[in-house]
């Protein structure tokens, strides 16, 4: 298969995407949070090409992608009140929410589950491109299983190529990490991603929300409620590990130490770092995540980090913790288990 790839502030671009969505065929697109593979989540057919273009297995439900709150209910069945109340405060946006789901949809896109996840993007192309084509458009994030999802064209046409019919580019997204999940369905409104909408809010909007346990223990007997959380997500090839502490002097004396320990030993190194600590390290790879410790600016590069990682052929990793504020919990969401949980108290 050919991918092609059009810039989508262009017109034509959206027709052509549209009609390939129309066929049945795969089109990826930029969203605000990350790039997602986009297919007709009523097809079949086409949430089955999905899950093959991606590796991804078949339990791994899809969120299906709206423009416009009155879809949900034809989409999704006995939605709350205070279900509605998150749609007009946080739509479009980078919120999930999972609701019951209407016969209409397939098993096949809700990975054979009764709910069914779904998102407005706040993305004008992504939400032209719903609206152009007529679609309810499922879209995983669009990288192959187990890699960093892609923030940039440039990194859905690495995973991608051959698989899918078209690209379309936005340039680089803004926020970078996938939206927030929050189940609607169970007794308490329950956190199964986070993201760049917190738990506080949501709880300014609908009152106590709860997070998934399984997001808070590293034991891999509990099982998370969002069935994608429990793959190994995002690893880079290198061994990445992740040096926490309260004085960052001593996290940057035991990365400093730890780096100089595997060069001389000839392995391929590389830190992960705020832009504000990168002069203080010694190593030949010192990728900055943003020139300071607001989360914004280290979820908009944390992905491209993790590639470039790959891309230089790094051995091992080692990276600073980004725990600053609410978004901090999302980023090391992500983080920890890029590491495989390895993380080492200084
Ligand atoms: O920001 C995002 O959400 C991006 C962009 C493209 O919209 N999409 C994204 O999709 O991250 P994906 O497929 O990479 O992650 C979807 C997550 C998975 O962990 C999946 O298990 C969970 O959502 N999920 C989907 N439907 C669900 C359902 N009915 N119940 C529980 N979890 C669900
Ligand atoms: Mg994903």
């Amino acid at each position: 298969m050919n991918t092609t790839i059009g810039l989508i502030d262009n017109e034509k671009n959206i027709e052509r995407a549209s009609s390939i969505l129309n066929a049945g065929g795969l089109v990826a697109f930029p969203t605000e949070t990350v790039y997602g593979l986009g297919g007709d989540g009523l097809n079949t057919l086409a949430a089955s090409k999905i899950y093959s273009a991606k590796g991804r297995p078949s339990d791994n439900p899809l969120i299906i992608h709206i423009a416009n709150i009155d879809s949900c209910y034809l989409l999704a069945k006995n939605i709350s009140e205070p279900a509605r109340a998150l749609m007009e405060a946080f739509w479009p946006g980078p919120l999930t929410i999972v609701l019951q789901k209407r016969g209409i949809v397939p098993p096949e896109t809700t990975g054979g589950l009764e709910t069914v996840a779904l998102r407005m993007p706040s993305h004008p192309g992504a939400l032209e491109l719903i609206r152009r084509s007529g679609i309810y458009i499922a879209a995983p994030s669009a990288n192959l299983s187990g890699r960093p999802s892609p923030t940039t064209a440039q990194h859905v046409l690495e995973d991608m190529n051959g698989r899918i019919d078209m690209i379309l580019d936005g340039g680089p997204v803004g926020i970078g990490i996938e939206s927030t999940i929050i189940d609607m369905t169970s007794e308490l409104p329950t956190i199964l991603r986070p993201g760049f909408i917190t738990k506080s809010m949501l709880e300014d909007i609908i009152g106590p929300v709860e997070i998934d346990i399984a997001l808070l223990s590293s034991n891999e007997l509990i099982k998370p409620k969002a069935p994608g959380m429990k793959y190994t997500h995002y690893a880079p090839k290198g061994e990445l590990t992740i040096v926490d502490g309260f004085d960052n002097s001593f996290v940057i004396n035991k990365i400093n130490q730890l780096v100089k320990a595997k060069q001389e030993q000839g392995q391929k190194v590389a830190i992960l770092t705020t832009g504000q600590n990168s002069s203080f390290y010694l190593c030949d790879n010192i990728i900055k995540l943003g020139n300071d410790t607001k989360g914004e600016t280290i979820a908009a590069k944390l992905y491209s980090g993790l590639r470039l990682c790959d891309e230089l052929e790094i051995d091992f990793i080692y990276s600073e913790a980004f725990n600053e504020g609410e978004l901090g919990n999302a980023i090391m969401n992500r983080l920890v288990k890029a590491a495989g949980h390895r993380v080492l108290n200084v």
